[in-house]
């Protein structure tokens, strides 16, 4: 059976990590932070002490970590993935970023005759736990279909694109519209609050409509009790909003929305918010429209 590894066992790191070892797969892993792998290594992980010792004893490594320079920092940083290095190991980056890094990131790996795919995923640890994530795949189509069946334990859809950076780029039009629903949520609860309407009664009449979404039919009834625990943090998507502003600059496009959105999500990182899950936009607006307690 393939040896997978397993570099970055943060929020969403750990839940493919652990459905994977339900799957039977045989898991190596390393997380910079050690204490966040004790759950894996309860549950049959080898852990390890550095990105080096994963690749050293993976067919598959799969890196989710933070941003692309945390990538390059397991990749090729001290004791980093490139020196342990052997036949057949294919890298397959899971976390999100710009696809032009992830581009010149690959290029760097070949220079090893290390293959890496680009594989971001959408959902959150709560779907990876059951493996029902969906997965956006690019780079070489024959590495991809060797781990196919990996791939397909972790996610319930796979596309592959094309050539390493397009899954990215599709992976970041993603994540505009889940920065966009967010915030066009929060502020319609603002709304209704404000006028003194009840933000369940908002939801409900939402949520029986064509313009209802998976956001307004789940997470908004934690939002409107003031419950923001955590799947996918503010700074995460600030940070993914950061990179698709970035991207788009780097294609000469103009996005005027995704430009303002970056400013909001930024003003409620750098006021403390980024903790929270990203749904905590409606704490930062709520705080920001006055409507405090
Ligand atoms: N959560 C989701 O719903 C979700 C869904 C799709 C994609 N993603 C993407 O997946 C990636 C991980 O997300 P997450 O939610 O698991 O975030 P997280 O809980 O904040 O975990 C971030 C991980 O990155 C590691 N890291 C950060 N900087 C590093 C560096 N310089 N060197 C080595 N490791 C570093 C952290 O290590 P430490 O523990 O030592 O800090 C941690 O393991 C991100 O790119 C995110 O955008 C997340």
């Amino acid at each position: 059976m393939t040896r997978i590894g397993v570099i970055g066992t943060g929020m969403l790191g750990k839940a493919v990590g652990l459905h994977l070892l339900e799957s039977g797969y045989q898991l190596t892993v390393y997380n910079r932070t050690k204490s966040k792998t004790e759950e894996l290594k309860n549950h049959g992980a080898t852990v390890v002490d550095s990105p080096k010792d994963v690749a050293r004893s993976s067919d598959l490594v799969i890196t989710i970590v933070k941003d692309a320079n945390a990538v390059k920092d397991v990749s090729f940083g001290k004791d980093g993935i490139v020196d342990g290095k052997h036949d057949d190991l294919i890298v397959a980056d899971m976390s999100t970023i710009n696809p032009n890094a992830s581009k010149e990131i690959a290029k760097q790996f070949s220079k090893h005759g290390i293959i890496m795919l680009d594989t971001p995923v959408m959902g959150g640890p709560n779907v990876a736990i059951t493996g029902k994530l969906v997965l956006m795949a690019a780079g070489d189509k024959d590495a991809f279909e060797t781990h196919k069946k990996i791939f397909e334990t972790i996610a319930s859809k796979t596309f592959f694109l094309g050539p390493n950076g397009t899954a990215h780029s599709v992976k970041l039009a993603m994540n505009l519209q889940i920065g966009m629903l967010a915030l066009a949520l929060s502020e319609g609860i603002t709304l209704a609050r404000g006028a003194g309407v009840d933000p369940e009664v908002f939801l409900s009449i939402l949520n029986s409509t064509y313009f209802k979404t998976g956001m307004s039919e789940n997470k908004a009834y934690n939002m409107i009790k003031d419950e923001y625990s955590p799947t996918f943090t503010l700074s995460n998507l600030k940070k993914d909003l950061d990179t698709i502003n970035e991207a788009a600059k780097e294609f000469g496009l103009k996005l005027p929305m995704a430009t303002k959105a970056n400013e909001i999500y930024k003003k409620a990182n750098d006021e403390g918010f980024g903790d929270l899950d990203y749904t905590g936009i409606l704490a930062y607006l709520k705080k920001a429209a006055k409507l405090v307690d």
